[in-house]
């Protein structure tokens, strides 16, 4: 992508001052899930990345992350495989506790949705505190394949989350 396209994508991520709660500036996508050629840059951004690092499946974070993630795989011809909020998917899971910027929570990923020694690639809207995305990779590992990046469209840069991820391994296409 170009300087010029960040930038555009930059400038159409909207601020929400203390959602979900007092203190939290929330920031919000859907105004470039809602643009046709916003969409389709954010996904040319992941899908160049995730291509370069040699990927052959994509996982994404729930909510956000499938809506980005499902995108990507389509475009690279692999895999996609949801991580959930706990309690959400049906067959026999592997789970991790987190804390997040604004609360904390269990995720989920089935048994046998990676295999040992694959190459996934981790995909999410954002990067805050690093938490989620940590619970993420814990599964990741604990099944055996192997992280080549984890890419985010925003990352907040104040809250350091990086410090809590394999930072040679992150990658943010838009900074905050
Ligand atoms: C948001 C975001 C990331 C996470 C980042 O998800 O989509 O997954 O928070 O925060 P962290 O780096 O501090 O862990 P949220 O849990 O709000 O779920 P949603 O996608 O369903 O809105
Ligand atoms: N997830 C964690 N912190 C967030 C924020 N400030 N905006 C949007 N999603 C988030």
């Amino acid at each position: 992508p170009s300087d010029s396209d960040l930038q555009i994508l930059r400038s159409a991520i909207r601020d929400v001052v203390d959602f979900p709660k007092p203190g939290i500036v929330f920031k919000d996508i859907t105004p470039v899930l809602a643009d046709a050629k916003l969409f389709r840059l954010a996904i040319d951004c992941f899908a160049e990345a995730t291509r370069a690092a040699g990927a052959e499946k994509v996982v994404g974070i729930d909510a956000r992350g499938f809506l980005f993630g499902a995108a990507v795989a389509y475009q690279l011809g692999l895999g996609f495989v949801p991580i959930r909020k706990k309690g959400k998917l049906p067959y026999k899971t592997q789970s991790a506790a987190y804390t997040l910027e604004y609360g904390e929570a269990v995720v989920e990923m089935h048994v046998d949705a990676v295999q040992p020694g694959e190459k996934v690639v981790l995909i999410d809207d954002l990067l805050a505190t690093g938490g989620t995305a940590a619970a993420a990779i814990k599964l990741i590992e604990l099944m055996g394949a192997k992280l080549v990046e984890a890419q985010f469209l925003i990352e907040l840069d104040f809250l350091q989350g990086r410090v809590n991820l394999p930072a040679d391994r992150v990658r943010a296409f838009l900074h905050f």
